[in-house]
């Protein structure tokens, strides 16, 4: 969506607090023995108590109020009682929510505990590339130079990145144009960033696959090897100068 009034922006800032709130909350809530189902349904009360509704249940259907995806999965991870947290895991929370006709989308990839497996390098990357291509999103930047920003910062420091996740628009649906921002330079991609537009900027950094596929579960996206991939997401509004982050509360910076 594009900004047209003050209420849009007040929307959008409201949507955008309650989901990185509860992603800020849930990240502190997670601990070693607990089902991600649990996990989940605190969630739920989070964001309940903002008023917001689970963007992912109420457009896609899907079986769970946030997207829990561990270890090899690089997202939409369906909530589980079978599910189990362990020590070191790496763990990706994605949280998206409607709220007054507004959504947000805000994720972020952690390590539970212990670093065991050595994945602090990649969070801090998939985390740190977000942040420098956050600044570089102005009006009239076109997508596919952010996404080949992406993909060089992840090369530079050993990582690559997924080809077939993307950001894109949000604001009055959860997914809506520009529906493909990429990280990676997708030379067909002529599109640029508008100011007054709102879009969700995520990073999918990669140990080494370059794609993921759809499991048996019909939701859960990996890659065919072992490798693990970090993603952090945002919410934004482009101006003509730096972007407003409206999913900055949850502070993973
Ligand atoms: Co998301
Ligand atoms: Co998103």
């Amino acid at each position: 969506m594009s900004i047209a009034s003050e209420k849009d922006l007040i929307g959008m800032k409201n949507a955008g607090k309650a989901v990185a709130i509860t992603l800020k909350k849930m990240r502190e809530f997670a601990k070693p023995g607990m089902s991600t189902k649990t996990l989940d349904d605190y969630g739920f009360s989070v964001l309940n108590a903002f008023g917001a509704i689970s963007a992912p249940m109420k457009d896609y259907n899907f079986p769970g109020f946030t997207c829990i995806s561990i270890n090899h999965e690089a997202c939409h991870g369906i909530p589980s009682h079978h599910r189990i947290l362990q020590e070191g895991d790496l763990v990706n929370i994605d949280v998206s929510a409607e709220l007054d006709g507004y959504y947000a989308d805000n994720g972020g990839s952690f390590i539970l505990g212990k670093d065991e497996q050595g994945l602090d390098p990649l969070v801090q990357a998939s985390k740190e590339i977000l942040e420098e291509a956050i600044g570089k999103i102005t009006d009239r930047v076109r997508i596919s130079e952010v996404g080949g920003f992406i993909h060089q910062a992840a090369k530079k420091r050993g990582f690559t990145v997924v080809k077939n996740l993307c950001g894109h628009g949000v604001g009055r649906k959860l997914h809506e144009a520009p529906f493909e921002i990429p990280c990676f330079r997708d030379r067909l991609n002529r599109e640029r960033f508008r100011k007054n537009s709102v879009i969700a900027l995520e990073t999918f950094i990669s140990t080494k696959a370059n794609l993921v596929y759809e499991m048996a579960d019909g939701w859960t996206m990996r890659p065919k090897d072992n490798s693990f991939v970090a993603q952090h997401e945002h919410t934004l509004i482009v101006t003509d100068s730096e972007p407003i982050i409206v999913t900055a509360a949850n502070e993973i910076f």
